[in-house]
């Protein structure tokens, strides 16, 4: 694991775009993870900016997403879908991008798919993680065991709560949501894991304090042979 602390947010997502440059020069035909969430914005920010300056190319690049609510339908401004679409896939040149799809009348025929489609296409080079304020990465809960591949999965209440800022008052918010596996996200070739802002310091400690936390998801993480993580002062108080 690769450790990076950097004093403020912007620094953070800068330092981190530098990987996307690295990695587009590398394999033009990446195949991206990308994350929801407030951490990654200013990174599709700063990778926006880079494409606009001609620095990126991503016209041979697909991704897939981590996750989605469902059920969900894609125009829903509370989905992940426009959320991706909006904050980055309206703004560059990606080939493709696929989500797990919150309309699917089938959950678990949905999932299969999904992972059949990310396996169809080589499996994920370059994969970013945000992190949940218990731990979960995705939406993958903690819990005593966890999926390998995609699936459908119950919010905890602590998800649902930190959410519920983006829903209105009118606004039914999900309990549920199709997420990648742990599996599937340590199968990635290369993960990137962004912790920013006080609210993660907590949980940031629990991470590193030198123990695999069963009930921390973003534990099974750190296993992984080519882990770059980014966080911000504020994140890292606590260390
Ligand atoms: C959601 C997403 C996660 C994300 C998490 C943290 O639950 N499913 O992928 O990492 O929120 O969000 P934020 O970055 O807003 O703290």
């Amino acid at each position: 694991m690769k450790r990076f602390i950097f004093d403020t947010y912007e620094e953070v997502c800068s330092a981190a775009s530098e990987l996307y440059v690295k990695q587009l020069n590398e394999k033009p035909d990446t195949v991206f993870g990308f994350a929801t969430g407030s951490t990654p914005v200013g990174l599709y920010n700063e990778l926006v900016k880079k494409y606009e300056s001609g620095e990126i190319d991503f016209s041979k690049a697909r991704s897939f997403n981590l996750d989605e609510y469902y059920p969900m339908k894609k125009d829903h401004p509370q989905s992940y879908d426009y959320f991706m679409r909006d904050n980055l896939f309206n703004k560059i040149n990606l080939s493709a991008f696929s989500l797990p799809s919150g309309e699917a009348p089938n959950a678990q025929a949905e999932c299969k798919r999904y992972d059949a489609e990310i396996e169809a296409e080589g499996g994920i080079d370059l994969m970013l993680l945000g992190i949940g304020h218990n731990g979960h990465i995705g939406f993958n809960e903690p819990s005593v065991s966890y999926s390998m591949g995609t699936y459908l999965t119950k919010l905890t209440q602590s998800s649902i709560d930190a959410n519920s800022r983006f829903f209105g008052p009118d606004e039914v918010q999900p309990t549920e949501a199709l997420t990648m596996g742990i599996g599937g996200i340590v199968s990635s070739r290369k993960i990137i894991l962004m912790i920013t802002g006080d609210g993660k310091a907590a949980i940031a400690k629990k991470l590193f304090d030198g123990m695999i936390h069963a009930d921390v998801p973003a534990s099974f993480v750190l296993l992984h042979p080519d882990v770059t993580v980014f966080m911000d002062k504020a994140a890292a108080g606590n260390l």
